[in-house]
């Protein structure tokens, strides 16, 4: 552990030097949990010895905790066989072995990779192959990306913030780039609409078809959207939503991109959330888990008919320096067998009704507690000001701060993701969470719900 000199040099570098890429202010680094010194199995310990359990799971992607020994031993395996990207962007053999296992593993006829580093390069590539698609078929109109707001993130570069929801990620680039559209994201707790179902009849999905219509279904190349809409406090969609979405796609002639860069490899309960959803996305977005949490690799995942069109009329430009390590290949196949080794498909389920079973009392128990959402492992606990109104408190932000407060002393990291929209607990459990660690997740959001409600109502 850093001596008390050592964490005080420390953040000071932080806030003298660094500039985070997630809009932290400068006293964020004096905080526990800010500055992390090490991490093992499901918990971190920052640099002033607070070990804290990790919900976050650094955003879904250490999905199996982190330092998994069957994970560390196939990644430094093959980085001392292998220790970086080979001569003129040549693949590996742990990412053929990837790329046939998510073949393997996804839905449909979702059969290609296109390897990145980043999610952003995953979603990056989807639109970029859209378009290049329908070029190909000669369709050069089809060009504009439909997307959903608010919520639904994709990505940090200019097209990806033009296709995401947060409004205080895409004010500060403006003017963003053209041709990409918005629809309503649905939210059964918080309908666009004001409606409810069943009587809404699923306006929301009804909603994309008018869209099409009025911009012209020859004019448009994709909709990109994610089943759960993480980026919006985990907001699964309504049942049959995505299949109506799926629907209009093809009706209309338009390719679908599910973003599952959170949602995929496992946590949801299925090994992609498409599928519990019954649908087969045109592309389909993987990253985080995608190498068992060690590092930056990302994977544009695309139909049969997709790549050989790719292949039969272009190349695809769309490749990364570090775009598809062979190491973090190998540390993702030994995530991916662990899964089904030790039947995590089937934990992430348990995950949820086990959470669900004393989460959700709270949504009759207590004053603030909204709404509870989950899928699998991923999760969101909605606190609001006035259940009735489902108000906003005054100051989400210092909410949110007391939240994560509260949850550390009880050695629990507990995040609001987007105070920007409300309070929602995000978490991204670990698929190896123990009934115990569970448990001590919910006492800790039980204390945190008493108090919030003491102190804020
Ligand atoms: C749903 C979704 N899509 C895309 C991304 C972008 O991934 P990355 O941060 O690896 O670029 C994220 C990252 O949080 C995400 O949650």
């Amino acid at each position: 552990m850093a001596t008390r000199e050592e964490a005080d040099i420390l953040v000071r570098l932080a806030r003298e030097y660094y500039v985070s890429g997630f809009g932290r202010s400068e006293s964020f680094y004096g905080r526990p949990g800010s500055i992390v010194e090490f991490a093992e199995g499901h918990y971190a310990v920052d640099i002033h010895g607070s070990r804290l359990f990790d919900t976050e799971t650094c955003a879904s992607a250490c999905y199996l905790g982190f330092g998994r020994p069957e994970v560390m031993k196939a990644l430094q395996a093959e980085m001392a066989r292998l220790p970086s990207t080979t001569p003129l962007f040549v693949p590996t053999a742990p990412l053929l072995k990837l790329g046939e296992k998510l073949a393997a593993i996804s839905p449909g006829n979702l059969k290609y990779s296109v390897f990145g580093a980043n999610g952003t390069d995953a979603t990056e590539g989807a639109l970029k192959i859209s378009r290049q698609y329908w070029k190909a078929l000669g369709k050069a109109g089809k060009y504009k990306v439909l997307h959903r707001i608010p919520g639904d993130y994709h990505g940090m570069s200019l097209a990806t913030v033009s296709a995401s929801g947060h409004t205080f990620r895409r004010t500060p680039y403006e003017p963003l780039m053209a041709g990409f559209v918005s629809f309503n994201a649905p939210n059964c707790y918080r309908c666009p609409f004001e409606k409810a179902l069943p009587d809404c009849h699923l306006l929301c999905a009804r909603e994309l078809e008018k869209v099409i219509q009025f911009e012209d279904p020859d004019t448009i190349a994709c909709v990109i959207t994610e089943n759960t809409n993480t980026g919006l406090g985990i907001v699964p969609p309504p049942p049959g939503y995505m299949q109506a979405i799926r629907e209009t796609c093809s009706k209309y002639d338009v390719l679908l991109i599910a973003d599952e860069i959170i949602t995929g490899i496992a946590k949801t309960g299925a090994w992609f959330e498409s599928e519990k959803h019954g649908i087969v996305p045109d592309m389909l977005c993987i990253g985080k888990a995608i190498s068992a949490g060690c590092g930056a690799l990302a994977v544009t995942h695309v139909s049969e008919e997709i790549g050989k069109v790719l292949a039969e009329t272009g190349n695809l430009h769309h490749g990364f320096t570090y775009g598809g390590l062979g190491y973090l290949a190998a540390a993702g196949l030994a995530g991916i067998a662990y899964v089904e080794e030790h039947d995590l498909l089937a934990r992430a389920r348990e995950i949820e009704a086990i959470m669900g079973k004393r989460l959700k009392s709270l949504m009759t128990q207590s004053p603030v507690v909204g709404d509870v959402r989950m899928s699998g492992a991923v999760q969101g606990i909605e606190l609001v000001s006035d259940k009735s109104a489902k108000s906003i408190f005054a100051d989400p932000w210092e909410v949110a701060s007391f939240i994560s407060e509260v949850g550390r002393e009880h050695g629990v990291l507990l995040n609001c993701q987007f105070p920007h929209y409300g309070n929602v607990i995000t978490m991204y459990l670990p698929l190896t969470s123990t009934n115990a660690e569970l448990a001590m997740v919910c006492a800790a959001i039980e204390d945190v719900v008493d108090r919030v409600a003491r102190r804020y109502l």
